[in-house]
């Protein structure tokens, strides 16, 4: 077989791509993105991958969250720093409760390009191609929107390293000091329906801090003032992920720059697909979605493809069951305890648990979800491995998109505030509530 370069994706079969509707803009999109600057770099990647590793031991926890699908328009200041502040906050709750550091990644600056069930939408016996995430076209129902446009991919790279700027600036210069991220919970503890039930966990950080103070530790360090963040996106447009992959001067390997972790969805997962070749040779950390519908032996092939040094922290595998759970999930484990693969286990409690309310609206329940976490746990324990982090799609917006929750959201509310273009996320109460939840399953 030809060896692996950043373009041998080309001979093999790629799924989910958009029919793009004009070959030489998309060329030319493609030609610019790969002039432009990578928007992370080699080292950082090398960092998260190290990170990982020590996840995959037990000795840090994954915390994998943002947008089902960014929006362009929602690249502003504001919407960027209350997702991070929801993803910081859960994170101090976590890793207190769970005594371990929390590894920090946003679904965010790239998640622009989705993968659809159909390749047309029909509504009232009109076709127009699936909306397929802002980078390939936009979401209103018109021939025009639809049309998969390549100049977007070069707008998604920019709005991402405009992302990428704020995120470093916000976690970077003050904003993200574990003192200001605990205030906000506190305020949280205060002001939610179920704040009473957090307060003991509050309380007790808030002892811990202060305790730091009292005996005369430096506050002003930058592990307390800083937080690493790290991106991530579903490498679903070959070509834009191609265009942004870079050799890195210091060791000569591949790694794909558009973000530092990269996944392949569960609708791109084949052996012989394209996605799976590309990422086979860039040297990111890789999640890989695992539904319902996998055959173990083609796990483990897939294993052996991307990882056949059995290097701990590149691969993450994504389960999302549902509550078909735990039907799938002990076998899955045991099958990869078995064969001695290192992987870190993190549960989307997401992706299984949607359904489509009596109003219409596409929803997801948050009490399903926190029962798929809590079987992840609980099947990882009883199976003596390790559970070792979660994914969430979520926004710091307060949307009215999963039902349940604190304020009980129900189907009539969805309608109040349902913004997302794609999945329905948990809105920042319900993100927290499901943090201090997970620190009653996993205090120590
Ligand atoms: C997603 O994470 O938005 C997604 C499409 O997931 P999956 O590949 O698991 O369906
Ligand atoms: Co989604």
């Amino acid at each position: 077989m030809a060896p692996w370069s950043k373009s041998s994706w080309q001979n093999f079969e790629a799924l989910q791509q958009p029919k793009w509707a004009d070959e030489a803009e998309y060329q030319e999109a493609i030609g610019s993105i790969s002039k432009l600057p990578p928007l992370v770099f080699a080292g950082e990647i090398r960092n998260l991958k190290k990170d990982l590793a020590l996840a995959s031991e037990g000795k840090a926890f994954l915390l994998q969250g943002g947008d089902c699908s960014e929006d362009f328009h929602n690249c502003t200041a504001p919407v960027i720093r209350e997702s991070l502040k929801v993803i910081l906050q859960m994170a101090i709750v976590l890793s207190y409760a769970g005594g371990k550091p929390v590894i920090k990644v946003g679904r965010m600056a790239g998640q622009y390009a989705k993968p659809r069930s159909a390749d047309l939408e029909t509504i009232d016996g009109v076709s127009h191609p699936s909306y397929r995430g802002d980078m390939v076209n936009s979401p209103d129902f018109t021939a025009e929107a639809r049309r998969p446009d390549a100049g977007r991919m070069l707008q998604g790279y920019h709005l991402s390293a405009a992302t990428m700027n704020i995120l470093r600036a916000f976690t970077r210069g003050g904003y993200a000091s574990v003192q200001r991220v605990h205030s906000w919970n506190q305020e949280f503890v205060k002001s939610s329906p179920m704040g009473r039930h957090y307060d003991r966990l509050a309380k007790s950080i808030d002892q811990a801090l202060n305790f730091m103070k009292v005996v005369g530790i430096d506050t002003d360090i930058p592990q307390l003032n800083q937080a690493i963040f790290y991106t991530s996106h579903e490498a679903l447009l070959l070509g834009y992920e191609e265009a942004l992959t870079r050799q890195d001067s210091i060791t000569g390997g591949w790694y794909d720059c558009s973000a530092h972790m990269v996944w392949i969805g569960d609708r791109t997962r084949q052996l012989d697909g394209a996605h799976v070749e590309f990422l086979s040779g860039v040297l990111n950390p890789i999640g890989m979605k695992v539904g319902p519908k996998h055959d173990l032996d083609t796990i483990c092939r897939l294993l052996d493809k991307l990882n056949p040094e059995n290097e701990a922290g590149r691969i993450t595998l994504i389960t999302r069951f549902g509550e078909s759970i735990d039907k799938h999930l002990p076998g899955l484990i045991r099958r990869i305890k078995q064969e001695g693969y290192k992987v870190v286990w993190s549960c989307d409690p997401m992706h299984g648990n949607t359904y489509t309310a009596e109003t219409g609206y596409k929803t997801r329940n948050f009490n399903d979800i926190l029962q798929e976490i809590q079987c992840f746990f609980e099947m990882h324990w009883a199976e003596g491995s390790v559970p070792g982090g979660v994914h969430f799609e979520m926004t710091g917006q307060n949307v009215t998109e999963c039902t349940g929750g604190g304020r009980n959201i129900v189907a009539q509310n969805l309608t109040e505030n349902y913004l997302t273009n794609c999945d329905p996320r948990l809105n920042a109460e319900q993100s927290l509530e499901l943090a201090f939840q997970i620190s009653e399953m996993i205090r120590r």
